[in-house]
This record gives C-alpha cells, structure tokens and sequence, in this order.
C-alpha cells in the first residue's frame, strides 16, 4: 500500500479552537481540491481492500462518503449509507452516540445489509470511536458482520480506534494526529 504520508498530510488544514474552544479540527476538505491527494488517498484503500472478503462498502454522513463512494465504484461494490438523524427515508435503525463535542444519532435503513453481508466501515476519521461504534452496531443488528472499520485520519490522543478494537472490530487508519 503506497501512498505519501507527508504529501497528504501537507494538504490536510489544522483548524484551533473549531467548533469551539479547545477543539483543534482537522479539516480534510482541501484533499477534495487538490486530485493527486484525492487519488493517492483513495488508490491506497482501494488497493488495501479490493482483494479482501468485504461484500459492501458502510459509509458516514458526510466527509465519509465522499472517498467511500470512490472506492464503491472502482470495486465494483454496494456503498451503503449511515447518516445523520432524520436523512434517510423509509423504515430506519437509529443509534445515538457521544461525539468529542456533543451527541449526535446515526441511522441505517433497514434493508441496507443483512445475514452473510461482510462489512467495510469508512470514515474520514476517527476522534472517540462513537460514531464508527454506533454504526458498526447497527450493522450488527441488522444481522450482517463488520470485517474492519477505516478511516483516513486517526486521533489516538482520544483513544477512539482503541475502543472499536476493543469490541473485536479491526481498525485501519491512514494518517495520525497526536
Ligand atoms: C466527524 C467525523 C466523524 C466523527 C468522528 O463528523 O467526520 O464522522 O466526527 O468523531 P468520533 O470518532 O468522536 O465519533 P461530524 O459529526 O463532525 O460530522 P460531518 O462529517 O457531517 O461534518
Ligand atoms: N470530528 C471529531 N473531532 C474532530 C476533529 N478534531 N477534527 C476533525 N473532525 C473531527
């Protein structure tokens, strides 16, 4: 897996005190600006994932789906969406969750995935772990497995990759930011 931490890390925007006080954002939108960052970051999940035994793509509302539905497409597999509270239409699963400001509530609609389905969680990064946390559990109440959760950014500082290992579930993340 190749890809140039120091390149991709250069184009990621570090933002202080955002969305509020004592919170240091890290802000991967300029990635979508610049395509060599964009195909460096999604060729290496790509290539990460595309032998693996993976049978659809879960990705979050909303930095996720961005480089989730990129990999979908060259893969050639289902892209499911968790989203935030009251986005999805129909009959939905809903699980609330603590973020590292606030609370928040992710949803899946119930047909998304199901017994036998082999799931990839993305996200564009992982601060606690609650959101990841609650979507992997409501991928496991809709009966299907989760084989490995993703995220481009890591924040080990607050030990959220360490919590989804903790409940089994493997984590696989591209950059840090201590
Ligand atoms: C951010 C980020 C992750 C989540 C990570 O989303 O995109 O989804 O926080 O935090 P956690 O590991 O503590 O759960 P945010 O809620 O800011 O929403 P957005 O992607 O819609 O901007
Ligand atoms: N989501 C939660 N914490 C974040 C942070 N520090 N930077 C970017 N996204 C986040």
């Amino acid at each position: 897996m190749s890809y140039d931490e120091f390149y991709i890390k250069s184009v990621i925007r570090s933002l202080p005190d955002w969305p509020e006080p004592g919170v240091m954002f890290r802000d991967i939108t300029p990635i979508f600006k610049d395509p060599k960052a964009l195909r460096m970051v999604a060729d290496a999940f790509i290539q990460r994932y595309m032998d693996s035994e993976l049978t659809h793509i879960a990705c979050i509302d909303a930095r996720g789906f961005l480089i989730a539905s990129i990999m979908a497409y060259q893969m050639q597999k289902p892209l499911v969406l968790v989203r935030k509270k009251g986005k999805l239409p129909g009959e939905t699963v809903h699980q609330e969750y603590q973020l590292e400001y606030g609370t928040s509530a992710v949803e899946m609609q119930v047909d998304a995935v199901g017994p036998g389905d082999k799931v990839l969680v993305f996200d564009d990064l992982i601060a606690t772990g609650g959101t990841i946390l609650a979507a992997c559990t409501l991928i496991k109440r809709l009966g299907a497995e989760v084989i490995e959760s993703a995220a481009l950014v890591d924040l080990p500082d607050l030990q959220g990759s360490i919590r989804i290992q903790e409940t089994g579930i493997p984590v696989f993340t591209m950059l840090a930011y201590e």
